[in-house]
């Protein structure tokens, strides 16, 4: 295991009806904050309302930054952080999923940002933020506990991630109830999602950190459990519960401290998405299983082969064999939630930009990825999707 420093301040507040004690902890930075939400759900499911009510009974002042798009957009946190030099407003509370909170995130930071924001973006120039809160409506990106956000520019098909731990959350409502209205689809592309944060950490070069390896497992397996039993069922609590702390703990640095590579799958993927604005999860359920098949040898056998064992339970004495049955149940596992098995299955029809998009990916390093990959790597491995 490697040296590590792990951080986690983000406070969890879990539970049915834990958003009456989120104003509390504003309250302590700010009384007047940008609220900021996507394309209505929060409206439709009564969420909005609730929130807006607690605020308002705390004294807390709020102006609202609405029509945030899955992959938010740049153009959107220009408009937040407008909003936030035009009134002065001291924190920002994101209500929603992943986009919402990234987006509030690069908001949270450009406010203090001198210059044009992409460019802050790109450079990950992240230098001091507001204090950033958020309200989870959708278990996937882990961004309510991460110092991550990924901001996409469509105008030059850039998807780009920005780190700091300046951006983690001071408090995060985790109620499940919330997430029983995510449709089927992003449900399941949330499931895949939280396994690929799972999985980029587990196949490490990194061998012999147990306790890294046992939690890896462990959230797989409540990702297979409960993630069927989420999109089987939307309103069991149980299974919302489980995936919803599931997602949380899968990127939080819990799983990658001490055995971290730059992240594969991820990197493929989000090409994928500032091309085509596909969903992100969806996105990695094709890759995934297609990475597998890459870099299976002789030197990963071991890893799959842990893999398939204790988290598929898979038995038997041929370690190959094993490892291509882990593969494959991946896949049916992907498939059996709803997902597309195929880049044809999410709109994409022809290999035109393999090879600018395979380009960008290895620039996220994947020369130190768990198996280096290559630009010609990466385009196999968009072609075998294809
Ligand atoms: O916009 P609204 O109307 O709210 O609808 C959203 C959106 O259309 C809907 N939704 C969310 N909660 C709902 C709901 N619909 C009904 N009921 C609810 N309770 O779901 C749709 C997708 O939402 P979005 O926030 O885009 O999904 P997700 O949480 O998967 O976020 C995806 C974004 O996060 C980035 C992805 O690249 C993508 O841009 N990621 C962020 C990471 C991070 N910050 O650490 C890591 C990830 O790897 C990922 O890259
Ligand atoms: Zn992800």
């Amino acid at each position: 295991m490697r040296d590590f420093t792990f951080y986690a301040p983000t406070r969890i507040l879990f539970g049915r009806g834990k958003i009456a004690e989120l104003p509390v902890h504003i309250s302590k930075c700010a009384n007047k904050i940008l609220l900021a939400y996507g394309g209505g759900s929060v409206k439709r499911t009564g969420v909005y309302d609730t929130l807006a009510a607690l605020l308002e009974n705390a004294g807390i002042e709020w102006v609202e930054l609405s029509g945030i798009q899955p992959n938010p957009k740049i153009d959107s946190v220009r408009e937040g952080v407008e909003l936030c030099k035009k009134h002065d407003l001291k924190a920002v509370l994101a209500l929603g999923g992943g986009s919402v909170i990234d987006c509030c995130k690069a908001i949270a930071a450009g406010v203090y940002h001198k210059g044009d924001l992409w460019d802050m973006v790109d450079k990950n120039a992240i230098k001091r933020a507001l204090p950033v809160f958020t309200v989870l409506t959708m278990a996937a990106t882990g961004s309510e506990m991460n110092g991550n956000a990924v901001i996409s520019n469509m105008e030059i098909n850039e998807k780009k991630a920005i780190k700091s731990e300046l951006l983690k959350p001071v408090a995060s409502v985790l109620d499940p109830t919330y997430t029983f209205t995510v449709p089927r689809f992003q449900t399941a592309a949330g499931v895949a999602d939280i396994m690929s944060h799972i999985l980029e950490c587990y196949f490490s070069t990194v061998h012999c950190a147990a306790v890294q390896d046992g939690i890896s497992e462990a959230l797989l397996k409540v990702c297979i459990e409960y993630g069927k039993a989420a999109v089987v069922t939307p309103t069991d609590y149980t299974a919302r519960a489980n995936l919803m702390w599931a997602s949380s703990l899968a990127i939080n640095g819990l799983t990658s401290c001490g055995t971290g590579n730059a992240w594969s799958c991820h990197a493929i993927e989000h090409q994928l998405s500032a091309y085509y604005d596909i969903t992100h999860g969806a996105g990695l359920a094709v890759v995934t299983p297609a990475w597998f098949d890459h870099i299976l040898s002789k030197n990963t056998l071991d890893k799959f082969v842990s893999y398939g064992k204790n988290v598929w339970g898979i038995k038997g004495n041929h370690p190959f064999a094993i490892a291509k049955e882990a593969i494959a149940k991946t896949r049916e596992f992907f498939a059996s939630l709803g997902l597309p098995e195929t880049l044809r299955g999410l709109g994409i029809h022809s290999s035109e930009y393999f090879h600018d998009m395979a380009q960008k990916a290895v620039k996220d390093d994947l020369a130190n990825a768990y198996v280096p990959l290559t630009e010609e790597d990466v385009v196999a491995i968009y072609s075998a999707c294809l």
